[in-house]
């Protein structure tokens, strides 16, 4: 048996039709699009052949029982598209130099000299919401890069960035023409900007961080 509409839900659906929105046109509704993380240079240190130990852990080498030398610093955050979709399987590299600015590459003056406690390079694939997290050094500058800096791989199906992340504030930036160069958009600041805070609850005097990567 068909039940008809009782007089008062009549009422009530005309109502309805009355008040119903009208349809926003489809810019309105879209989520926002964010700002993609820029591109920059790869830069002269990217690593010719990569540690045995790569893993995400920059502070502690395998089988070494020294830590690096260093404030310590705890980079996470997630790899999106620019619809806030996560990117799941990035593989996300990072690589600086140590607390001296000395890199482990053939083509580093004084490299006999660094930290070997520092393993200066690692990677993460990131999880199925994007997540990524690193446990390195807060970077320092040196000669030639007053801005200090930790330099970024994200690549995926289609996609591949390499760029360079700086800390926020510090006097240094403003000096270095590449972090002038990545930031000509002031909104790309918050894509190239680490927000460093107390690392309280996961190690004393170190510092964390939450960045987003945004593949354009
Ligand atoms: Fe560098």
């Amino acid at each position: 048996m068909i039940r008809r509409p009782s007089s008062r839900r009549l009422l009530l659906a005309g109502a309805c039709a009355i008040l119903a929105p009208v349809a926003l046109p489809l810019r309105r509704v879209r989520a926002a699009t964010l700002v993609a993380t820029p591109q920059q240079t790869e830069g002269p240190y990217y690593p010719l052949a990569f540690p045995a130990d790569s893993d995400n852990d920059l502070v502690q080498v395998r089988g070494q029982a020294a830590q690096a030398i260093g404030t310590i610093l705890h980079l996470q955050g997630r790899v999106l598209d620019t619809d806030g979709r996560p990117l799941d399987g990035a593989l996300v590299e990072i690589w600086q130099s140590d607390s001296n600015g000395i890199y482990d590459h053939p083509g580093q003056s004084g490299r006999d000299k660094r930290d070997r406690a520092f393993q200066g390079y690692g990677r993460v694939l990131a999880d199925a919401e994007g997540r990524y997290s690193f446990r390195t050094l807060k970077p320092v500058p040196y000669a030639g890069r007053p801005g200090a800096h930790i330099h970024l791989k994200a690549a995926g199906a289609g996609y591949h960035l390499t760029s360079q992340l700086y800390i926020a504030g510090e006097p240094g930036n403003e000096q270095d023409f590449l972090y002038r160069a990545a930031t000509r958009d002031p909104q790309q600041r918050e894509r190239v900007e680490m927000r460093l805070a107390p690392a309280n609850g996961l190690e004393p005097g170190a510092f964390a961080t939450s960045l987003d990567i945004v593949i354009g």
